[in-house]
């Protein structure tokens, strides 16, 4: 049975590598049936939608949805943003926000092989707060970290289950607990009740400033590392710059209770500064149709396109020539 998929290709180079990596998936003999949704800011300044919920509403429908990137200059920040992706997010319940990052020994580091698991769903991201007395001297804006029991921990046991999968079997949860004190003590309290059931993960804690300067002179003493929602976003930023760049980083958005489709998704935005020109990376989407074909449970083709991407590492062209050259590579295998 063809697996069925949403597309959300989006705008700018999200529409050029979105095709490359379905096409790379089809090489690789996996059945899929694609329906495209055109969503985006392309969309949004035709005809002001952003996602209507009947839109949601037949997403759910699906097996998996693919993105691309959604984004153009003329949007105001924040509209598609919290319209359409964090809405996504909530309504879909993809609290795991999973993020690879790989890269070589180099001279400027011993190898980077970690994985960051971020909440997806709450936090400072969740939208509690607000502005009173706007536009006057006195104008407050509050914007709460929301922290629940039950969404830390299905987070935290997702990592450990994730690191007790890999080899070194190694997690570091990184918070700021010496200051968020409130919602650090929820984290942290909750990971050692956790680490309890895996005696054979090791743990590891470090404050997210740390973090930032273990990962740029040591990345490779990470294994799994996982956190919240804002010091998730800004860290997987920071990995991506020192793996490889935002032309490889990919990302896993899960529900993984499967009570709704997943959604997948290059880091990367629309990049309109070389939007149009066929010179984007599709990497970064190919990676991340790699991690939907490995939650939907096609590991072998999963794995035959990762020893593709691997076997062409060294290639550069277009978007459209590095895709032929993966697809070339699957054939070889
Ligand atoms: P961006 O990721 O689009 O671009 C940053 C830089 O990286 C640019 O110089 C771009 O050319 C380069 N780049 C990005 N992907 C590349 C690839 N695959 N190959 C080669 N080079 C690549 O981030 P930026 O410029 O901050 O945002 C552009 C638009 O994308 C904005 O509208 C933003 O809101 C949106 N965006 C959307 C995201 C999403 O849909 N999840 C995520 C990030 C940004
Ligand atoms: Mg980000």
């Amino acid at each position: 049975m063809a697996h069925k998929i949403a597309v959300i290709a989006g705008d700018g180079i999200g529409v050029e590598v979105t095709a490359v990596a379905l096409d790379v998936v089809r090489a690789a003999g996996v059945a899929i049936e694609t329906v495209d949704f055109d969503l985006g800011g392309a969309r949004y300044l035709r005809t002001g939608d952003i996602l209507p919920d009947a839109e949601l509403d037949q997403l759910r429908t699906f097996d998996a949805i693919v993105g691309g990137a959604i984004g153009t200059p003329e949007v105001p920040p924040g509209v598609l943003e919290r319209g359409l992706l964090l809405k996504m997010r909530f309504a879909l319940d993809l609290y795991i926000n999973l993020r690879p990052f790989k890269a070589p020994k180099s001279q400027y580091n011993d190898g980077v092989d970690f994985m960051v698991v971020r909440e997806n769903t709450e936090g400072t991201y969740a939208g509690e707060g607000g502005l009173l007395r706007q536009g006057t001297s006195h104008e407050i804006a509050t914007q709460g970290s929301v922290n629940t029991r039950m969404g830390v921990e299905r987070c935290v046991r997702y990592a450990f289950d994730l690191a007790q999968s890999r080899d070194r079997k190694h997690l570091t949860l990184v918070h700021k607990t010496n200051v968020l004190t409130f919602a650090g003590d929820l984290w942290q309290r909750t990971f050692n009740e956790v680490a309890a059931e895996y005696a054979d993960v090791a743990t590891a804690y470090n404050h997210v400033d740390a973090a930032c300067i273990y990962m740029v002179q040591d990345p490779a003493r990470y294994d799994v590392i996982v956190t919240d929602n804002l010091f998730g976003d800004i860290l997987t930023d920071l990995a991506g710059a020192i793996s490889g760049g935002i032309g490889r980083a990919a990302s896993a958005n899960m529900n993984m209770a499967r009570t709704a489709p997943s959604f997948f998704e290059p880091v990367h935005g629309s990049a309109p500064d070389i939007a149009g020109k066929g010179i984007a990376d599709p990497r970064a989407a190919v990676f991340s149709a790699v991690m939907m074909l490995e939650f939907l449970g096609e590991n072998d083709a999963a794995q035959r396109i990762r020893s593709a991407v691997a076997a062409t590492d060294d290639f550069s062209g277009s978007t459209e020539q590095i895709g032929a050259a993966i697809r070339g590579a699957l054939q070889d295998l």
